[in-house]
């Protein structure tokens, strides 16, 4: 036909694969990582252990969690030219475009680990991976604001390390940095993995052009950052600041919503429809830190009343629109002294494990090949050139 039919949901629904890493019934508001509740790891595991067993399948044996951890730690640096590499690129550049081209250049920097085919050198790329994301995130942050790199501290823990080479001296210590660090620890570890995401898909989909692994999580670095997906942690934030700055009701702004003239950010799943069981971690979370009588932090404040007014109303009940982990993630990042555009960073530390699970898990299936997916033709049928005809 030449008239345009009214297109399937695109690639929405379309992509599918077999995994053994994270299980999600989106109906009941179950997520387990290689079987594990998601509840259970959240009070029991550590970010480092979950991303153990999420990119290894188990979860580590006594010792094993030492000698993974201090490998990470002995691999922290980043090679000076790429420093200066990073510190090159445009101070006002947001942190994850930064990220996702320091990425890419991994394998020219570590090219004796770029092999796809060479399960040992895949095993190397994992592991510089996940040492140099963060101390290249910290890199990123430090320039954008104009100070100095700090060096990793190979004497440190993997959040404190992190918490260290990006505020410095700033970073909050005793209690309040006990809390933060933990609370780091948590939201990295509810991050780790998510099935077939947007950004996962992504990783997947690259890595099965045989690209190697830094182009296949660069591009993982790429689809998260969009406000549909990582970025709505960002977006949350900024919603929350419209709304208080404005001085808008809450139900004005949720007819705003119904007008369809903005979304609810951070509200919402196409595979949770009912409450995402990392978002009432998150939430508690954020109620431990934030919800202090001294000093009631406005914006959590604010996010809990706009839950509350959405989740009363018809319009988000009906859809099945309920609060996703984004909803609370920022206003707890913030609080730490992240600024905003560092959020989808912090999400994509905590992702780094599931994406490096997916793309490992896909060169070992047997069914693995090129993504390649199909399209329904809707365009003009045949006409020939004036002259050819
Ligand atoms: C993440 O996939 C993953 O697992 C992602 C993630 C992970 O861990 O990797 O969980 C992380 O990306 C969480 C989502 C973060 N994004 C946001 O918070 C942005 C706001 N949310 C929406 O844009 C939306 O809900 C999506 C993108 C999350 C899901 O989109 P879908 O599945 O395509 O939903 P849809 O557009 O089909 O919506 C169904 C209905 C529609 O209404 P009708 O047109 O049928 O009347 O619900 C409405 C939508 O208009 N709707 C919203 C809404 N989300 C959906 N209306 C207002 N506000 C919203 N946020």
């Amino acid at each position: 036909s030449t008239g345009m039919t009214t297109l399937d949901p695109g690639f929405g629904n379309t992509a599918s694969c077999s995994s053994k890493i994270t299980y999600i019934d989106g109906g009941a508001g179950v997520l387990r990582y290689r079987g594990y509740p998601i509840q259970d790891l959240a009070v029991g595991s550590s970010f480092l252990e979950v991303a153990y067993l999420v990119i290894y399948g188990e979860l580590p044996e006594p010792g094993r969690l030492k000698e993974f951890s201090d490998k990470l730690r002995e691999n922290a640096d980043i090679p000076e030219d790429m420093g200066a590499f990073i510190d090159a690129m445009p101070r006002n550049g947001h942190p994850m475009a930064l990220m996702a081209s320091a990425v890419n250049t991994l394998a020219a920097y570590y090219d004796d680990s770029a092999d796809p085919a060479d399960e040992n050198q895949v095993e190397l790329a994992t592991i510089r991976l996940m040492a140099k994301l963060p101390t290249i995130a910290a890199r990123i942050y430090r320039n954008s604001i104009g100070e100095e790199p700090i060096a990793p501290d190979p004497s440190l823990g993997y959040v404190e390390n992190f918490t260290r080479m990006t505020f410095g001296e700033r970073r909050p210590d005793g209690e309040l940095g006990e809390l933060f660090g933990k609370a780091v620890d948590l939201l990295l570890l509810l991050h780790a993995d998510h099935e077939l995401n947007c950004s996962t898909a992504t990783v997947r989909v690259v890595g099965s052009s045989q690209a190697d692994i830094y182009a296949s999580i660069a591009s993982g670095v790429n689809a998260l950052s969009g406000p549909s997906h990582g970025g709505a942690n960002q977006a949350v934030l900024e919603m929350l600041d419209e709304i208080r700055d404005s001085g808008v009701e809450l139900e004005d702004f949720l007819e705003r919503v119904k007008n369809r003239e903005v979304r609810l950010m951070g509200f919402g799943h196409r595979v949770y429809k009912n409450f995402d069981p990392r978002s009432k971690q998150i939430k508690n979370l954020a109620t431990q830190i934030l919800d202090r009588d001294d000093n009631p932090d406005e914006l959590f404040e604010l996010a809990l009343r706009l839950e509350a007014a959405a989740l009363k109303d018809p319009y988000f009940t009906e859809r099945k629109l309920y609060p996703n982990v984004d909803f609370f993630t920022g206003v707890i990042y913030r609080a730490m002294g992240f600024p905003s555009n560092m959020f989808t960073v912090l999400f994509a530390l905590g992702r780094l494990p599931g994406w490096i699970a997916h793309y490992r898990e896909q060169l070992h299936d047997p069914a693995f090949r090129i993504a390649r997916p199909r399209q329904h033709y809707v365009g003009s049928p045949e006409r020939r050139y004036p002259g050819q005809g």
